[in-house]
């Protein structure tokens, strides 16, 4: 029996049961391709593209790579209708979204057979999330990268399974085949990697910002709301340093007017800026004060993760960034991890 022959396999098309995860500014084609053509199975950050960016994007991977791929955006970014309409015209295979997705948007994905592959943190959004469509379910546990929760990876997955049946993706400190072995014997259908894949020659990080992830240890890679006013991990650096210490209205202040400069950025108009906001706060849960973060936050990740000035910028980061000072190629991390996960397995 094939044990990476998983029902996530089955059910994406990929050659093996790892996903490479959306990351802002990171999970552009280059690295999509380079991942799907590994036989991951690669999404698209499309939650900080504007539709036209996302569409040109699309295409790129199209043209490129034969294997499927899917697409990241939120419910309530500027677009996200467009982007909806994009996926579905060109047969992308699957979305991910994380909070608030739009029950409407949901439902016209399912209708046009997109597999929904939404993120969790809680294991309380376990059945809500299986109830508004989700096909797979990714479980990211505190120590991933980005936006986190609070509960740890094996403590969530457990949770999960417990609660529903679709297969369940482990999120959270995987970096090797190790991690893949342990996924698949607790329960999971496969592992869902951000930070490792963004340790790659192949991902857009600029040289300088990826030297500072593979020099970060594993207790100084802490969470913080201070950029967008929600629990957020990442490097410490000067940046955050620096954020951790600004009063409430200084931050405020901030975010109106980067966040007016980013509407810019997007193309949206001022109608769809405010409609995105509203949604934030609505549907997203967040206070007006945390959108207006939020809104700021795009300028101060760029800095690191476009414009490679990483004392910057912030560095979004799991907490295995600390246990990675090596950056292979996305086909010889695939290699490596699936060849180690099928020893592990066959030592029982
Ligand atoms: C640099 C970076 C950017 C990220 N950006 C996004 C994003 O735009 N959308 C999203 O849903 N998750 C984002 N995440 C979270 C990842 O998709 C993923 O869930 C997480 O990195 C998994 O944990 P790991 O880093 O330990 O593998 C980001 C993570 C990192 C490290």
């Amino acid at each position: 029996m094939d044990a990476l022959a998983t029902p996530a396999v089955k059910l994406l098309g990929s050659r093996y049961p790892i996903i490479q995860t959306a990351m802002g500014w990171v999970s552009t084609s280059q690295l999509v391709i380079a991942s799907s053509r590994a036989g991951a199975f690669g999404f698209l950050a499309c939650a900080v593209m504007s539709p036209q960016e996302a569409e040109r994007e699309m295409r790129k991977v199209l043209d490129a790579v034969d294997a499927p791929f899917g697409v990241n955006f939120h419910g309530f970014q500027p677009g996200a209708e467009r982007i909806v309409d994009l996926v579905i015209d060109h047969g992308v295979k699957a979305v991910s979204y994380g909070r608030a997705p739009s029950p409407k948007l949901i439902a016209k994905l399912k209708a046009a057979g997109v597999l929904c592959v939404p993120t969790i943190g809680a294991g309380k959004h376990a059945r809500k999330a299986v109830a508004l469509g989700a096909d797979l379910l990714v479980c990211q546990g505190g120590e991933g990268g980005g936006h986190t929760g609070v509960t740890p990876t094996l403590l969530l997955l457990a949770e999960a399974l417990d609660a529903v049946q679709v297969p369940i993706i482990a999120a959270g400190g995987f970096r090797d085949g190790r991690g893949l072995a342990a996924a698949l014997a607790f329960g999971a259908a496969g592992i869902a990697m951000g930070t490792r894949f963004m340790l790659t020659t192949d991902s857009p990080t600029p040289t300088a910002t990826k030297q500072r992830y593979l020099a970060a240890e594993v207790n100084n890679i802490p969470v913080s709301t201070k950029l967008d006013g929600l629990p957020q991990r990442m490097v410490m650096n000067e940046t955050l340093a620096r954020l951790e210490r600004t009063g409430r209205l200084a931050m405020l202040a901030r975010g109106l007017w980067n966040g007016w400069r980013f509407r810019a950025a997007t193309g949206a108009s001022l109608p769809a800026f405010a409609k995105s906001a509203w949604a934030m706060t609505r549907g997203g849960g967040l206070s007006l004060p945390q959108a207006l973060m939020a809104a700021n936050a795009p300028m101060i990740i760029k800095r690191s993760m476009v414009e490679g000035k990483p004392a910057e910028g912030v560095l979004p980061s799991g907490q295995v960034a600390g246990l990675i000072d090596d950056l292979p190629s996305c086909d010889e991390l695939v290699s490596r991890i699936v060849a180690n996960a099928k020893e592990r397995i066959g030592a029982f």
